[in-house]
């Protein structure tokens, strides 16, 4: 798999992690960041784990960072690309390229806020629950088949950082065995909904 990331790469170490722990038949081909300050390639670097930066601020437009940023994925043949916290909008032709094999993981309970700050405006909601979603990536944003959903209560006294460190904590949970099922073709997508089918015995 290849993993895109923009910035602390927590999703990262919890999908390498699992990777390593479990013995998944697969493994981190590349990082690839589109910020050169991300702390994730740290990680990833300490980890021998190959990485790349493809700063967007170079890019002429969206579509040519987006088919330089696919031909350097392509390099590695990878059957899963995972988003994990990467903080750019796809295009639809780089969404299509990867159609069945782009997982995303979204810091709220989609449909319900997507795009930016969820957090912030899951507060001024005053909704009780909130979480974070697991998606298989079509060209809307945030609007994908979705694979898996953790939940947790919003809480009086909650802040943006308080709410984010507990729904951020569900993602490491929902993320790496969403992304394995992906990997070990265990995703059965019929229109909107999804039906993960369980590992097999020696999982
Ligand atoms: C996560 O909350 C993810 O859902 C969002 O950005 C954050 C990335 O965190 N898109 P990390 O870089 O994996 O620590």
């Amino acid at each position: 798999m290849v993993v895109l990331i923009s910035g602390a790469g927590s999703n990262l170490r919890a999908i390498a992690r699992a990777c390593a722990e479990q013995r998944w038949p697969a493994r981190i081909a590349a990082v690839l960041s589109n910020r050169a300050d991300a702390p994730g390639l740290r990680f990833a670097a300490e980890h021998s784990i190959p990485t790349e930066v493809l700063d967007h601020r170079a890019a002429g437009s969206r579509e040519a960072y987006d088919a330089e940023l696919a031909r350097r994925i392509d390099r590695h043949a990878p059957a899963a690309v995972v988003l994990a916290g990467f903080m750019r909008v796809l295009t639809a032709d780089f969404v299509r390229h990867y159609e069945g094999r782009l997982i995303n993981v979204h810091p709220s309970l989609l449909p319900a806020f997507p795009g930016l700050h969820t957090h912030r405006r899951a507060l001024e909601a005053g909704v009780k629950w909130h979480g974070a979603t697991v998606h298989l990536v079509s060209p809307e944003v945030d609007a994908g088949p979705i694979v898996d959903q953790a939940v947790v209560p919003v809480l009086d006294d909650d802040t943006e950082q308080s709410l984010a460190e507990r729904v951020l904590e569900q993602e490491h949970r929902i993320f790496p065995p969403a992304v394995r099922a992906l990997l070990e073709g265990r995703l059965q997508v019929r229109g909107r909904c999804v039906r993960v089918l369980p590992a097999g015995p020696s999982a």
